[in-house]
């Protein structure tokens, strides 16, 4: 089938299997490597992005499911470089192999995009769904309070 959909901006328009995952087309047809596989069961929200807006799972749509919809991957978090939050995970070592942090700024954006100044406690339930083998949480939830701290100025 043929699908068409933006990805961080751009109109792609791609000749696809209906079933295959959109983790798999955002990596293998688009290029974009930066969005991660995990569990692949929609366990770990390591394959997280946002479609029209919403955080997902790519790892478990269908990519026949998103024709005309408007995705945003980790690539797409910034135009101009590091933004504040992403800046804000390498100021706090808040990253170790690396696999869970695309999703965990994807979840960490969605959070501070309705609630620029959460608390400790509602960063902890917003990144509840994203699972790290390495950090102990931490220094990720450290660096999303410095981001939401920089939003208050
Ligand atoms: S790879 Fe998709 S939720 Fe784990
Ligand atoms: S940094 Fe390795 S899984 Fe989170």
């Amino acid at each position: 089938m043929s699908v068409k959909f933006s990805v961080n901006n751009s109109d792609y328009e791609l000749q696809v299997t209906p079933m295959k995952r959109l983790l798999d087309v955002l990596r293998e047809d688009v290029g974009l490597t930066g969005t991660k596989e995990g569990c692949g069961e929609g366990e770990c929200g390591a394959c997280s992005v946002f479609i029209n807006g919403v955080v997902v799972n790519s790892c478990l749509v269908p990519v026949c499911q998103t024709n005309g919809t408007k995705i945003t991957t980790i690539e797409g978090l910034s135009n101009n470089g590091l933004n504040q939050l992403q800046q804000a995970f390498i100021n706090y070592n808040a990253a170790q192999c690396g696999i869970c942090i695309p999703g965990m700024l994807i979840a960490a954006q969605a959070l501070l995009d309705i609630n620029p100044s959460p608390s400790r406690g509602e960063i902890r339930e917003a990144i509840a769904g994203n699972l790290c083998r390495c950090t102990g949480y931490m220094k990720i939830v450290d660096a999303i309070e410095a981001a939401a701290l920089g939003n208050r100025g």
